[in-house]
């Protein structure tokens, strides 16, 4: 772990010598939409049972918010065991994840594959030189996806220590090449079980990545069609995930949403000047932020830049909710529907000034990528 998370990454609380909490932040490079952002992959939040609600994680997080400040890492965010904790401290959510649980036997696509490239078990130990570039194909275009360096891929991905398996198959590697390129892969785990002879095993899915439409059929194909397998399963998807428009009974997945990302503006100037906006024009905002005081006050953003304002805004909202429309993926999170959000709500008109720029319009954003 010291290898992704250098030790000035992680703060401890003491008590005498011993740590009672700790939390720690990965160097991430995390796309956007436009871009990528240096963000701090917030970690290891644990503070042990006999310290709890005394207001460790509460002071070990002001430490790490403020060493990313001072760090000029504009973004934080991280996946949450409970859905019900980081909200206070302005993470708002960013992303919905979705997982599948699809019986084997009902798995036919819509129609047929076009073609289906050559996929080939690859062993773990070689698999970093073929997977990365695939990975970093998608990971660049994909906001909410952050950069890969050598030891996450070693350490963290192709690593199959048996404390990961949770009971599972030790981990297999596809790759497939389709017109004569390394266009797709796998990782997955396979389950085999049988009762009285008939198979009620599965396939877990670690993670499926494919650079190209034609790919992403053909290494679905791939999984869907191990056999002895009863079930596929897998998790962490996209919402927009494409099983969806190929599956012949997509409600046959299983889709099921949870809360996939949440997001933290550290310093909403750079954060926002770092993404990209579909539309010309600009917004005034007036956000609130009672943990990172340096935030509050009224901006401008849009598709020519991101400033302090004087200028009356046309939306106050909490930093949470910038955090939910910052990566552009959360259905529905623009700024229209963001006003039905308790955190969020159109400022008063201003008062007529004749210039069009003072108007209020809060459609000028489509925070979408
Ligand atoms: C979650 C955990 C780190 C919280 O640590 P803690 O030191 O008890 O938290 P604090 O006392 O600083 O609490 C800060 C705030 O979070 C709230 N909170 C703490 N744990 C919570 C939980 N599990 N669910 C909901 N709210 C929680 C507190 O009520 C407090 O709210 P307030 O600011 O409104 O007063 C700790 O309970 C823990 O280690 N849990 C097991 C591991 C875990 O769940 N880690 C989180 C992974 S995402």
């Amino acid at each position: 772990m010291a290898r992704l998370l250098p030790a000035e990454r992680v703060c401890a609380a003491w008590e005498g010598s011993r740590a009672v909490g700790g939390l720690g932040a990965f160097p991430f490079q995390l796309t956007v939409p436009g871009g990528r952002v240096a963000a701090a992959g917030v970690t290891i939040a644990g503070v042990l049972p006999t310290h709890r609600r005394r207001g460790v994680l509460r002071e070990m997080m002001r430490a790490l918010i403020d060493a990313n400040h001072a760090r000029g890492e504009p973004v934080a965010y991280l996946w949450a065991t409970e859905d019900t904790i980081y909200g206070r401290f302005g993470f708002g959510l960013a992303s919905f994840t979705a997982e599948i649980d699809l019986p084997h036997e009902r798995s036919a696509f819509r129609a047929p594959l076009s073609s289906s490239g050559r996929v080939q078990l690859v062993p773990l130990a070689t698999a970093e030189e073929l997977l990365a570039p695939i990975y970093e194909r998608v990971a660049v275009e994909t906001p909410g996806m952050f950069e890969r360096n050598s030891a996450w891929w070693q350490i963290r991905t192709l690593a199959d220590p048996e404390w990961r398996r949770r009971g599972n198959g030790d981990l297999q590697c596809a790759v497939l090449e389709h017109e004569g390129r390394a266009a797709a892969y796998a990782l997955y785990r396979i389950n085999p079980a049988f009762q009285r002879g008939v198979q009620t095993g599965s396939v877990a899915v670690v993670e499926a990545v494919a650079a190209s439409p034609e790919a992403t059929q053909g290494i679905w194909r791939y999984l869907l069609d191990i056999d002895w397998m009863a079930r596929v399963k897998a998790d962490l998807l996209p919402l927009d995930h494409p099983l969806l428009l190929l599956m012949a009974e997509p409600r046959r997945l299983g889709f099921t949403l949870r809360d996939g990302l949440w997001v933290r503006l550290v310093d909403i100037g750079t954060a926002m000047a770092a993404r990209s906006y579909q539309a010309r024009g600009s917004l005034v905002i007036d956000v609130s932020d009672e943990f990172c005081s340096w935030n509050a006050g009224c901006w401008r953003v849009g598709s020519e830049g991101v400033e302090r304002t004087e200028d009356a805004p046309s939306l106050r909202c909490d930093v949470s909710a910038l955090g939910s429309v910052y990566l552009g993926v959360l259905p529905g999170a623009s700024w229209h529907a963001l006003c039905g959000f308790k955190s969020c709500s159109p400022a008063p008109s201003p008062m007529p000034t004749g210039s069009s720029k003072r108007k209020p319009h809060l459609g000028a954003l489509k925070f979408s990528n």
